[in-house]
């Protein structure tokens, strides 16, 4: 393989100027690599810089400093068209009279393919997205997602290195996002083509991507697979931007090798096995999933704490409890409910232990 990464950014900087004459960094230092073959999001709140980054990897915009390397090639004297790249956006812009077989066909006939091989073409593109024989439909004619994957073939077509995709599922309803979520990976696998995804939907990152870059404002902050990201956040911004988080607020009393004394304030202590340094009187935030904790279950070993439960609510699959200890820190339960006639573990008001391993909460500083 001559070169492991698909994309490179490095250090890249991008400066805008604000209508108020400020300077805003849209894209703040930002370094990774993503590696050939793999689906690869970015994933973030509104503004943080997504589409600003994959706007620098297609060549729509330049980099104010730092560089882009496709395929091990440095990209700032490449225009946009001569890059192994293709980008499918959220608004597909389909010309809507003109046939699908026209519309995949477009950018091949741009470049003087002849009649024969775009005709083929266009037609193994269509068995890709799964619309075989559509050749003949107007734009216009197809439903919502027809029209998604009609765009999906048209980027596919130019056969890229690289295809990079900005919110595509966005304008789709609920059911069909999800169904275009397992395609779009399917045919990812398939393909072999790397794929750049960039979705402020966090389930859709964790559903699809082999590795996902959480960024804010302008900065990646962390960069790794969907358990990783999951289940060893970096910081609170992702502990809380992927999925639902408890955050107590404590003081480190000790260490004894991995296992980190927290004191909660008036709520007891807790014993966090980590594998980072403390120090006495440090401030933390005991950072743990719902999911992790047990209501009315001793953990042999572990954290039980004692609390009242403030509230109660029953969503089907699981039930989530809210827990007040004393010192005034809180925590969400999440107990699924497997039995068929499952009954409540607590009511509101009543007197609970919350219990959790060591090993589930992690300790964050930022
Ligand atoms: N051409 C531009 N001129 C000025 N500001 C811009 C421009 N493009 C993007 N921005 C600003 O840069 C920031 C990041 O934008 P963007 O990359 O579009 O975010 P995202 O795709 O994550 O929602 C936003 O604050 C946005 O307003
Ligand atoms: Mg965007």
């Amino acid at each position: 393989m001559a070169n492991e990464f698909a994309v490179e950014m490095q250090d890249v900087l991008k400066q805008f100027v604000t209508p108020e004459g400020g300077i805003l960094s849209a894209v703040d230092h930002v370094t990774m690599q993503i590696k050939d073959g793999e689906f690869f999001s970015l994933l973030g709140p509104s503004g943080c810089g997504k589409t600003t980054s994959l706007r620098m990897i297609a060549g729509f915009e330049l980099p104010t400093s730092g560089k882009i390397m496709i395929k091990g090639n440095e990209m700032s004297q490449v225009s946009a068209h001569q890059r192994p790249v293709n980008t499918v956006f959220q608004q597909y812009a389909l010309f809507p009279h003109m046939t699908v077989e026209q519309n995949i066909g477009f950018g091949l006939e741009m470049k003087g393919v002849g009649k024969a091989e775009r005709s083929a073409r266009v037609s193994e593109a269509l068995e890709m997205v799964r619309l075989p024989g559509m050749e003949m439909r107007r734009a216009k004619q197809l439903s919502g997602g027809q029209q998604q994957r009609i765009a999906l073939a048209r980027a596919l077509v130019n056969k890229p290195e690289v295809l990079l995709l900005d919110e595509p599922l966005g304008a789709l309803d609920l059911k069909l996002r999800k169904e275009m979520q397992l395609e779009l990976k399917t045919l990812q696998r398939e393909v072999g083509i790397t794929f750049i995804y960039v979705t402020h939907d966090q389930e859709e990152a964790l559903t699809m991507s082999d590795r996902i870059a959480v960024m804010s404002k302008g900065k990646a902050l962390q960069v790794g697979k969907p358990e990783e990201i999951y289940e060893r956040p970096a910081n609170k911004f992702v502990a809380d931007f992927i999925g639902e988080t408890n955050f107590m607020d404590g003081i480190v009393k000790g260490q004894n090798g991995k296992v980190v004394v927290v004191d909660l304030p008036g709520s007891g202590e807790v014993r966090v096995e980590s594998s980072r340094t403390f120090t006495s009187g440090q401030q933390v935030s005991v950072a743990v999933r719902p999911e992790k904790l047990r209501l009315n279950h001793e953990i042999e070993g572990g954290n039980n704490l004692k609390g009242r439960v403030e509230d109660v609510i029953y969503i089907g699959t699981d039930t989530h409890y809210g827990v007040r200890f004393p010192g005034g820190h809180k925590l969400r339960v999440r107990e699924q409910n497997i039995k068929q006639s499952q009954k409540e573990l607590a009511r509101a008001d009543d007197e609970v232990t919350v219990g959790f391993s060591t090993t589930s909460p992690r300790l964050l500083t930022e």
